[in-house]
């Protein structure tokens, strides 16, 4: 029997596309982790969440065990939509969906509103698991440049009239990460903020906007795009996990009512009801403003050594934008294609993602790389660019 013969033209497609998970690289034993996006590892709460776990399972036994679980699965929406309350968001329980991870939000958003017809526009670089969620839906993009403002909303605005005047389909869907981008470290201007928005109006396109890291900023963060958008083109997503514990997989999805309707249609009961009633205790129990107090502080203090490690160590052709919270650095080296280097990069101890990884176009990646300072930690970070900085002498 032929398996894939039985499945569909769009799974066929999709499955053409490069395996899941390919931008990450295979790391030898005690290589530094300048690759990964994750937390650092002392600022996960394992003594908390153990915690937590006893005080739910010693207070309701096998209650959070069961198919419809704990009552604190509706606490912590509640949390969460005060939280989202404190950053200008105000959303009823009805405009709010919990979610395995932001990625989850972003294949039940994909899955409501894209079909293979459908038009993408994506910021370039961009997330690339959202590229992969994406192209397993649709392979019509739209690819609008960023800088060290954001989104260069003044070419989308040029790329959308052009469509228009041609009489080319418009897009459904934009994708951004506005706060803190992942993997350039930027943050979309005021302007452009209020730019895009107008631009959504006028062209008829939802703004997913990604806030994972909105929360990070070293200083003050900007007000999400929700809270400003008046005419409600704007899906919020966000999530725990860098804020707590990826591991938890606790995100949600903010939007219309009858979108986030759509959206709890398709996700069904697919919750990890345990995790969520866990980490309701766990919210209860935290001062969850000094916790992100301490995040910023630890992580703009691990920004500023790397960015002194590479004044100190990187060639004068290597060149980054300073970043004003979340975890990463976007690196461009010059005639350097990234993927070559990072052969040489592991075998030496060092990881690093190649920028091709963040494009559509891979091509336009060749020069580029992203580095995290969230997880290695403060003397590794300082090793991991001497060695770059040998590579590269
Ligand atoms: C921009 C962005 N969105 C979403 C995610 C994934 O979040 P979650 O773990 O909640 O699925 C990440 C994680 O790296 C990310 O960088």
């Amino acid at each position: 029997m032929i398996v894939d013969s039985f499945f569909p033209r769009k799974i066929k497609a999709a499955l053409k596309n490069e395996p899941p998970g390919m931008w990450m690289p295979n790391l030898p034993d005690k290589c530094i982790r300048l690759s990964s996006g994750y937390p650092a590892p002392a600022l996960i709460p394992t003594e908390e969440l153990k915690a937590a776990v006893v005080n739910l399972l010693e207070e309701e036994h096998d209650l959070p065990l069961h198919y419809l679980g704990s009552p604190k699965i509706a606490k912590l929406k509640e949390k969460i939509l005060k939280k989202l309350a404190e950053r200008d968001i105000h959303v009823s329980g009805e405009e709010l969906l919990m979610t395995s991870g932001a990625c989850q939000a972003i294949d039940l958003i994909a899955r409501v509103l894209l079909d293979d017809e459908t038009f993408v526009i994506v910021e370039s670089p961009t997330y690339m698991e959202a590229l992969e969620i994406f192209k397993n839906y649709t392979q019509r993009f739209i690819s609008i440049p960023i800088d060290q403002h954001g989104l260069q909303t003044d070419q989308l605005e040029r790329v959308l009239e052009e469509r228009r005047g041609k009489g080319l389909a418009l897009p459904r869907l934009l994708y951004t990460i506005p706060t803190f981008h992942n993997p350039t470290g930027t943050t979309m201007s005021a302007e452009r903020r209020q730019h895009v928005l107008d631009l959504a109006v006028k062209y008829n396109f939802l703004i997913l906007e990604d806030d994972a890291y909105g929360e990070l900023g070293f200083e003050k963060s900007p007000l999400p795009l929700k809270a400003i958008d008046n005419d409600g083109p704007v899906i919020h997503i966000g999530s725990l996990s860098k804020t707590v514990a990826p591991g938890m997989r606790i995100g949600w999805v903010a939007g219309a009512r009858e979108f986030i309707t759509a959206c709890s249609w398709f996700k069904k009961d697919l919750n990890p009801s345990f995790t969520q009633a866990t980490m309701a205790v766990f919210l209860d129990k935290t001062n969850y403003e000094e916790r992100l107090k301490l995040l910023r502080n630890t992580y703009h203090d691990k920004c500023d050594v790397l960015i002194s490690a590479m004044e100190k160590f990187l060639p004068e052709y290597v060149s980054w934008f300073v970043p004003k919270g979340g975890y990463f650095v976007w690196i461009k080296i010059r005639g350097v294609d990234t993927s070559l280097l990072l052969n040489r990069a592991l075998s030496a101890g060092v990881s690093f993602v190649p920028g091709k990884h963040f494009f559509l176009n891979q091509k336009h990646g060749n020069e580029y790389l992203r580095l995290s300072f969230s997880y290695a930690d403060k003397n590794d970070i300082v090793k991991g660019i001497r060695i770059l900085g040998n590579l590269l002498m």
